[in-house]
């Protein structure tokens, strides 16, 4: 059976595994940045059109030792990339390197086009061009230890533009990220949902959307549907794929979701963001202040990004006060829970309330947690 290995952010690996799961891929494996899986194209697309917490879904072409530079290089030329793409397609390739003697991606990506290239010119007397903006063909190559593996990406814009974030405020989160923190804190779509510091809306967007089951990759266009091996029995399934999924949108969101900050203008721009995503008719949005939060009626979850560490324009001062406040909302919420996500465990030391679970990940490069509390 070919492989796929489905990659997330840091600390969100197992998040994808059970949402894989869900979708019914098969022989799922959690490693470092992802999950393995495996099954044929079509179960590639299946998990670009419905995987909200996969970053991208890389199908394996081979894998080989790299002891040195030329071991890469011939490794990459053994494989036959005729099948793949022609001297009229472009490519572009993008490598990672991890515990390995080849320490430089940018120098397993230059090796292994300069590889794909060669073997292509020789068989066809002319080479494809390298677009590494928007390529037909995205190779991905992950080295580790002293072995690399060689995938076709078959997104190619990373999977996290869904297409509806047209508005950013400062130090947003990607919505695979949000994604996966509604996973981990078990939010489910017929609980109550408030993000207080919602900055451009990411949060609760994404929870309107898992409310409305509306596939994250309904509305994009992917790299697979440029390759010469996608032909017309691939493009029926897709079309099959994404009929099913639009069949399935709910009309409505059942579930009261809120979002909230005290910056109107970013506000605003969740509006514009939801508006574009089909559900600000789904959210509740208000100009308010975190601190002076009340849960009102609602019983079901805060989920939020609050500001920290290298995102942060406050005193620490400010911060520490901000952060007491914080942890006394999220004392009050009884019957609640709560999922924060902090940058540095010290910020919520003071709660009042003990973590039920942390999750250590990374939201970007930064090394974060995500505490849930259950009040
Ligand atoms: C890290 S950003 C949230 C980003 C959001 N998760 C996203 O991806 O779009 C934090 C937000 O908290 C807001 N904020 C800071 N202090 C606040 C407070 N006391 N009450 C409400 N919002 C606050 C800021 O305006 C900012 O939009």
């Amino acid at each position: 059976m070919p492989r796929l290995f489905a990659t997330a952010a840091r600390g969100t690996e197992r998040a994808l595994r059970d949402e894989l799961k869900t979708l019914g891929l098969q022989s799922l494996r959690v490693d470092h940045g992802g999950v393995h899986f495996e099954g044929d194209l079509a179960h590639g697309m299946k998990a670009c059109l419905h995987a909200r917490c996969a970053v991208r879904v890389l199908w394996e072409l081979g894998g080989f030792p790299v002891p040195t530079p030329a071991a890469l290089y011939d490794g990459v030329r053994s494989l036959d990339w005729s099948e793949h793409l022609t001297p009229s397609h472009t490519l572009a390739v993008r490598a990672t390197c991890r515990d390995s003697t080849l320490t430089h991606s940018q120098f397993v990506a230059l090796k292994t086009k300069d590889a794909i290239v060669d073997q292509l010119r020789d068989r066809h007397g002319q080479r494809p061009d390298v677009d590494v903006g928007n390529p037909d063909v995205p190779v991905y190559v992950r080295v580790s230890g002293d072995r690399a593996t060689v995938y076709l990406d078959l997104a190619g814009e990373a999977l996290h533009r869904r297409g509806w974030r047209t508005r950013t405020t400062d130090a947003v989160m990607k919505e695979t990220l949000a994604s996966a923190v509604l996973s981990l804190c078990r939010w489910e779509p017929w609980r109550p949902l408030v993000d207080p510091l919602c900055g451009a809306g990411t949060i609760p967007i994404e929870a309107a959307l898992r409310a409305r089951n509306v596939a994250p990759g309904l509305d994009r266009g992917f790299a697979f549907e440029r390759w010469p091996r996608y032909d017309d029995a691939l493009r029926a399934r897709w079309n099959e794929l994404r009929a099913e999924a639009r069949a399935a949108v709910k009309g409505r969101c059942e579930v009261p979701i809120v979002a909230a900050d005290r910056d109107p203008e970013a506000v605003e721009c969740a509006r514009l963001n939801a508006r574009q995503a089909g559900v600000e008719g789904d959210l509740t949005l208000r100009v308010g202040d975190a601190r002076d939060l009340t849960w009102e009626h609602l019983r079901g979850h805060l989920v939020t990004d609050p500001p920290y560490g290298d995102r942060l324009r406050a005193s620490a001062q400010e911060l520490q006060g901000f952060y007491q406040r914080l942890g006394e909302v999220v004392a009050g919420l009884r019957g609640s829970i709560a999922a924060v996500l902090v940058g540095a465990p010290e910020l919520t030391r003071g709660f009042p309330v003990p973590v039920l679970k942390a999750f250590p990940l990374y939201n970007g490069n930064i090394p974060c947690t995500l505490q849930v509390y259950r009040p």
